[in-house]
């Protein structure tokens, strides 16, 4: 995230103002924040936003976060005609009631060529996780429920194919997609063979090397987190 708002910064010239949707307790916003952006979160829990209240005072950084009760429903009321410059979703379009509906809110959001960095839980990722655990019929649930869900108990509300993502972004209005598959391999090893710092440096490099190499790109299909950066068309 942090070289997302440096790229956007610098182009700038300016601190940015950022949105970030489902925000939560601000793993997102506080650092950026930090770094000398405003950041609005828009959240519906407000134990999340008390939680992010104090994060934000303890790193002394109330004046840049402004918190908000809400959802992509009352972006328009909350942002007051304002626009942002950055917008972050991450971890909050699975949850929602409306993904299309909530991506044009986030679009109508941004400036004209803002940036959009969204990151969603991906389904192929849990096909394979669910069949290599010997769920074959929760792996299999899993690939054809229209929401990407194992079952009734699937914490998850919904996941998402990179085709899928894709129209819902052209839909929304967005140009630029590029869709990244990120924790490929490291969602499907077992966490007892990863012990160390360096077998998670080592996972995340084969993660890396798995896309960038010709031929390969359709391997971020598989991506635990599909991670897009897009922009306002
Ligand atoms: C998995 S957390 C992600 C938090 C944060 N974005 C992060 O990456 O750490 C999902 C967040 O989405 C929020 N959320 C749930 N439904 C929402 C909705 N309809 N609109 C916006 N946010 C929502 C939840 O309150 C929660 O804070």
């Amino acid at each position: 995230m942090g070289r997302i708002a440096d790229e956007c910064g610098a182009r700038l010239g300016r601190p940015l103002e950022v949105l970030d949707l489902g925000g939560g307790t601000g793993g997102v916003a506080v650092p950026l924040a930090e770094a000398g952006h405003h950041v609005t979160v828009v959240d519906p829990s407000p134990d999340a936003l008390a939680s992010l209240g104090r994060r934000a005072s303890e790193a002394g950084i109330v004046d840049r976060i402004t918190a908000v009760q809400g959802d992509g429903d009352t972006l328009g009321a909350v942002l007051a005609g304002r626009r942002v410059d950055l917008a972050c979703c991450h971890g909050t379009l699975e949850f929602v009631d409306d993904p299309a509906a909530t991506l044009r809110a986030v679009a109508e959001a941004l400036e004209e060529g803002g940036v959009l960095s969204l990151l969603v839980s991906g389904r192929l990722s849990v096909v394979f996780a669910k069949a290599i655990a010997g769920e074959f019929g929760q792996a299999r649930a899993a690939l054809v429920d229209p929401s990407g869900r194992w079952g009734n108990t699937d914490p998850l509300p919904r996941r998402f194919d990179v085709e899928q993502l894709e129209t819902l972004l052209a839909d929304a209005g967005f140009t630029d997609v590029r869709v990244r598959g990120t924790n490929i391999l490291g969602h499907l090893v077992p966490a007892s063979l990863v012990d160390s710092e360096a077998d998670r440096v080592a996972l995340a490099e084969l993660d890396e090397l798995l896309v960038s190499g010709p031929g390969r790109e359709f391997l971020r299909t598989l991506g635990n987190a599909l991670h897009v950066v897009a922009r306002r068309g």
